[in-house]
């Protein structure tokens, strides 16, 4: 179907044969203001429907024109009809005009960070801990989530429409990202279904899936700018927008992992049951979530997620363990800045700081020549690296890498530990630059390159 014109709702008004009072235009205008009123609801659902469908349940039931076409009717209307406009409306994640500044907002309860372990005994120990304290050693529910790696935000809905998103900050008082946040297609604007609280705090955390991280990064590139060095950066920076219209292309997302302050209604009275709660109202939540018994379970669950984590389309730090039941969450209560029923259990860090001790050059089987650097030891992603293959002369110039250089490693998963850069500021002076060999450093044959390959070899 075409599109209407934007003059289309003045287009319904039949033309009048006999002279028109004022009286009669006053019930003329209110029945088409009425009648517009009627058709931006009717938009406004359909479009809050489709979006639940398409973020909510990953199960889109009309193809993107048509989505786009029923978005584009309803901006139409709004922007003829600027009386009629609400915060809520889905037009509203296109953006807004710049702010100056964002507003300060004091969270109605602390946001809590969570304590570590890095290691399964000191999960044990936590376990231990919660028994001690609950003065009974029956086994415990627990739910298992991914840790996701983003930026923590608070989003308060009052009678089921997105009043405020806010950041963290130093956990007592964020900042106002409001505009920014309505960008985020997964951000419900407004709740599904019914027994919604009059009041409701959804906390979790908004990321780059991994694949809009590299469509950005990609983006930077071609338009000369700076590449983002993580996705948690990109989506730090995508958030702290003043335009908000910027934040509107960047392919963020939004998981709920858990609830603020609630009033007017009531949760569920376990963790899990209360994230499909939020499920149900439209908020994405963890597909990886599990709920087991006993902290053994609980260790098997972290394996299994180390052995998942390179194919999941998120970056994730760690696994976090929660106590399941929410009366034994009450009674657990919390120590200082962190509640003591939840603890994170972080994966090794993939990336590390270490220094080029040297770099030498390796001959292969098949002549290749290979520069390796020599690195002062460092433990990443589970491993101890001491060496990393640089591959080839263009690679030792991208870097731009040195001996004496502080370098970033990374090791993520199985594959071979990498140098990802070097740290420029922190070279000394009189770092060396590397010569490339013009002869085997076995044999001394000159070296040669086969026009359009990488590598060099013993001739
Ligand atoms: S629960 C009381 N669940 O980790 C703490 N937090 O150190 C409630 N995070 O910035 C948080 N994934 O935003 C929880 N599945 C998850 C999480 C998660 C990531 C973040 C959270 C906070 C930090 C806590």
């Amino acid at each position: 179907m075409a599109d209407k014109p934007s003059n289309a709702v003045e287009d319904t008004i039949t033309p009048a044969a006999e002279p028109v009072t004022e009286e009669m235009a006053t019930q003329v205008g209110a029945e088409v203001a009425a009648e517009v009123a009627t058709e931006i609801a009717a938009l406004r659902e359909q479009l809050h429907h489709h979006n639940y469908l398409y973020h909510g349940l990953d199960q889109p039931r009309i193809p993107d024109a048509e989505y786009d076409r029923l978005m584009r009717r309803l901006q139409v209307l709004e922007a003829a009809h600027p009386a009629l406009q609400r915060a809520d409306s889905p037009t509203q994640r296109v953006g807004s005009p710049p702010l100056d500044a964002f507003a300060s907002v004091a969270h109605a309860l602390p946001m809590l960070s969570l304590d570590n372990a890095f290691d399964d005994a000191e999960v044990v120990e936590f376990n231990q801990r919660l028994q001690d304290r609950l003065n009974n050693d029956a086994t415990i529910e627990f739910a298992c989530e991914p840790k996701l790696d983003g930026v923590a935000i608070s989003l308060l809905y009052q009678q089921g429409s997105l009043s405020l998103g806010a950041t963290r900050g130093d956990g007592t008082t964020g900042e106002d990202i409001t505009q920014n946040i309505r960008t985020i297609g997964s951000v419900p604007l407004k709740l599904n279904g019914d027994g919604i609280p009059q009041y409701l705090e959804v906390r979790g955390e908004i990321y780059l899936p991994k694949a809009g991280f590299a469509q950005l990064n990609q983006q930077q590139a071609e338009a000369g700018e700076k590449p983002f060095v993580n996705p948690r950066n990109a989506a730090a920076g995508s958030l702290r927008q003043l335009d908000s219209r910027i934040t509107a292309q960047r392919p963020l997302a939004m998981c709920a992992h858990s609830v603020g302050r609630v009033s007017g209604g009531q949760l569920p009275g376990k963790h899990s049951e209360i994230l499909a709660q939020l499920a149900h109202w439209g908020f994405r939540i963890n597909a990886e979530m599990q709920v087991v018994e006993g902290i053994s379970a609980c260790l098997d669950y972290y394996r299994q997620l180390v052995d998942k984590r390179q194919q999941l389309p998120y970056e994730i730090d760690g696994i976090v363990y929660k106590v399941n039941p929410i009366d034994l969450q009450q009674k657990l209560g919390f120590v200082s800045r962190a509640p003591r029923w939840a603890i994170a259990r972080k994966f090794p860090a993939e990336e590390a700081l270490t220094h080029v001790l040297g770099i030498e050059f390796q001959v292969g089987r098949t002549g290749a020549i290979t520069p390796v650097a020599r690195l002062q030891a460092v433990f990443v992603g589970g491993v101890t690296v001491a060496n990393a293959s640089l591959h080839n002369e263009d690679e030792i110039r991208r870097l731009d890498i040195r001996v004496g250089d502080t370098v970033v490693v990374r090791r993520a998963g199985d594959v071979i530990p990498q140098i990802v850069s070097v740290v420029s500021d922190r070279r000394p002076t009189g770092a060396k630059e590397v010569e490339f060999p013009r002869h085997c450093p076995v044999c001394q044959s000159p070296v040669v390159q086969i026009p359009g390959e990488a590598v060099q070899r013993c001739s």
